[in-house]
């Protein structure tokens, strides 16, 4: 006689988990993060179909024993630029002993890139994917922006929707030097032939709209040439000083602007008004490998600023795959509480996405998940730098 089937067909039962951040506020305590204890969660066709007291648990075709250990939804890095060519160390290293940061180094790698084959590219996406996978983070953002030419830009769009479905148009990360003083034209190009070739495998546009790069008309001309073709809109604002970009954002309706270093109170109320509608992502890897001050987050918070956390991986200003080291360094240098933290990098980040499927643990919700080699969510910043991620699951695949 055949034996009778343990479960529904393909199901997954993570048991004995001790701590759950759900992100549904009001699904248990911790506020926001929705805690709950000794509970059991139920996985099937990469979905979660069942949340509940571990003693309750159904009967799975397979199990994963958490061990009493904490289980979070997948790190949502809702900003990163992967395609790139080449090396800047040296640069830090520079910066290290005194070199201010300027963006400067960007068209270096926009020379690296552009020399590069597409087999280069697409290894240096994969690795670095992957890198952050095993860190955690199951939902990633993917820029271009270090081709600047229509075939480059697209080409890196194209390797980029490889790996993600969270890919961003950047033609205008700064004007390449071949248009250096031609820099009507490069916006032209951008929102003209570039735009073109990019869209059909970009869901956003950005644009580095800062001093040296992007003047507010430009940004705004490019923005909204981008939304005519169907993208969504993010900003690069506010990294280096003060400037328009993060209030062009929130008028133009972006789900993001991110950076906001250096805000005044107008930038604070700006997005406040949006009511969470545009997202302020803050990336203190960049402030690390920039030796700059940090962006006050406690600010944000306490007007009602809905805020993630990003890494802004790229070879120059943030060099850094790692979720968890965002959480800690925000933590300790940008005065949010570990749960505010916790919840930036994985709420937040899908808020930043417009993401409804992700960054939450409920039915209904992608099955992508972390177990942690520790009894709470506070262990990621309480313990910085070591490896705490056990195991992650991804549309509910052990990865
Ligand atoms: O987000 N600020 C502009 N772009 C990147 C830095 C790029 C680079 O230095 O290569 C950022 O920090
Ligand atoms: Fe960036």
């Amino acid at each position: 006689m055949p034996s009778e089937p343990k479960g529904r067909a393909g199901s997954l039962l993570v048991d004995n988990i001790g701590e759950l951040v759900t992100n549904e506020a009001g699904a248990g305590e911790g506020g926001p993060l929705g805690l709950r204890r000794r509970v059991a969660l139920l996985v099937e066709a990469g979905e979660v179909v069942w949340v509940g007291p571990a003693a309750d648990a159904p009967a799975a075709d397979r199990r994963i024993d958490a061990d009493g250990a904490a289980v979070l939804p997948g790190f949502v890095d809702s900003h990163a630029h992967l395609v790139f060519a080449g090396d800047r160390g040296t640069e830090f290293a520079a910066r290290m002993a005194g070199q201010p940061y300027t963006g400067g180094g960007i068209r270096t790698t926009v020379g690296a890139t552009r020399s590069a084959t597409d087999g280069q590219l697409r290894a240096t996406v994969r690795r670095l994917h992957d890198e952050a996978l095993r860190q955690g983070t199951t939902t990633i953002e993917i820029k271009s922006g270090y081709g600047l030419t229509v075939a480059d830009e697209a080409r890196s769009v194209r390797i980029a929707a490889e790996v993600t479905e969270e890919t961003t148009f950047l033609g205008a990360h700064v004007v390449p030097t071949e248009y250096a003083d031609r820099p009507d034209e490069y916006v032209g190009l951008v929102c003209g032939p570039m735009l073109a070739a990019a869209a059909p495998y970009a869901r956003w546009i950005d644009v580095f709209c800062e001093r040296g790069a992007f003047d507010a008309d430009h940004a705004r001309a490019i923005l909204t040439c981008g939304q005519a073709a169907g993208l969504g809109v993010r900003v690069h604002a506010n990294q280096l000083g003060p400037g328009p970009g993060v209030r062009l954002g929130v008028e133009l309706g972006a789900a993001s602007v991110d950076h906001c270093t250096h805000l005044d109170d107008a930038d604070v109320d700006a997005l406040a008004a949006s009511e969470g509608s545009t997202v302020a992502t803050l990336l203190p890897g960049a402030e690390f490998s920039t030796r700059s001050p940090y962006p006050d987050a406690r600010r944000l918070l306490d007007a009602g600023v809905t805020v993630a956390l990003a890494t802004d991986c790229n070879p120059g200003s943030s060099y850094t795959s790692s979720m968890p080291f965002c959480v800690a360094l925000a933590v300790r240098e940008m005065r949010m509480t570990p749960a505010e933290a916790v919840w930036a990098a994985t709420a937040g980040g899908a808020r930043a996405l417009r993401r409804t499927d992700v960054g939450v643990l409920r039915p209904g919700a992608r099955a992508d998940l972390m177990i942690l080699d520790a009894p709470s969510h506070l262990h990621l910043a309480y313990r910085p730098g070591v490896p705490l991620i056990r195991q992650v699951l991804r549309n509910g695949v052990p990865r």
